[in-house]
């Protein structure tokens, strides 16, 4: 896959459109919608077939997908707050629905399929401070160190916040 150099560009996304997609177990695209394809650059013959990191951003710490992985192995639908990479090399911010497909019979985790939506520019200007901090300490350290970092921010928060609790929260608040 061809290196994408980001660029300090947003895509503003229609609030009225969702950008949808659908992986296999191992987050292969396996179907994708006309918006996606739009909004991302590439079209769905370049999508489909390819890892779902095609519109990886830089600026997204490993944290956020190592417990994004964690909940949908496990079975656990949940929201997170996701920069994206377009081809273009310019970004944008989503709000990202993850479901579980399972198989009607053997119940086992088939797949999943999230469902993206603009987010508002408030909360990427929450967020991005904590992103940047996150993948800072990633690139200083290791990923063990910004889990920590994460656990600690959230904890100042008050009791019992969790991330998908807080992106629940900046998901129902705005
Ligand atoms: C259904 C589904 C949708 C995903 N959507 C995105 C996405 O929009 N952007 C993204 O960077 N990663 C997305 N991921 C996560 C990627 O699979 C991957 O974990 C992430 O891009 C980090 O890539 P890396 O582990 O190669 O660094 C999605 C995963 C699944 C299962």
């Amino acid at each position: 896959m061809k290196k994408i150099e980001p660029i300090n560009e947003e895509i503003i996304l229609d609030n009225t459109k969702y950008i949808e997609s659908q992986t296999d177990t191992k987050g292969v695209i396996v179907e994708c919608n006309d918006y996606f394809a739009e909004i991302s650059g590439y079209s769905k013959k370049e999508l489909i077939g390819q890892p779902h990191s095609i519109v990886r951003h830089p600026d997204m710490p490993r944290i956020i997908f190592k417990l994004l992985w964690e909940r949908i192995e496990n079975g656990h639908n949940i929201i997170t707050v996701i920069k994206n990479l377009a081809k273009s090399g310019r970004y944008y911010w989503v709000f990202t629905h993850f479901e579980i497909i399972r198989d009607i019979n053997t119940k086992e985790i088939k797949g999943y399929r999230a469902y993206r939506k603009a987010v508002s520019k408030h909360i990427a200007d929450i967020l991005l401070p904590l992103y940047k901090k996150l993948v800072a300490i990633e690139k200083e350290k290791d990923i063990k160190e910004s889990e920590k970092y994460l656990n600690d921010f959230l904890a100042s928060g008050g009791e019992d916040i969790t991330i998908d609790n807080l992106m629940e929260e900046i998901h129902n608040f705005y």
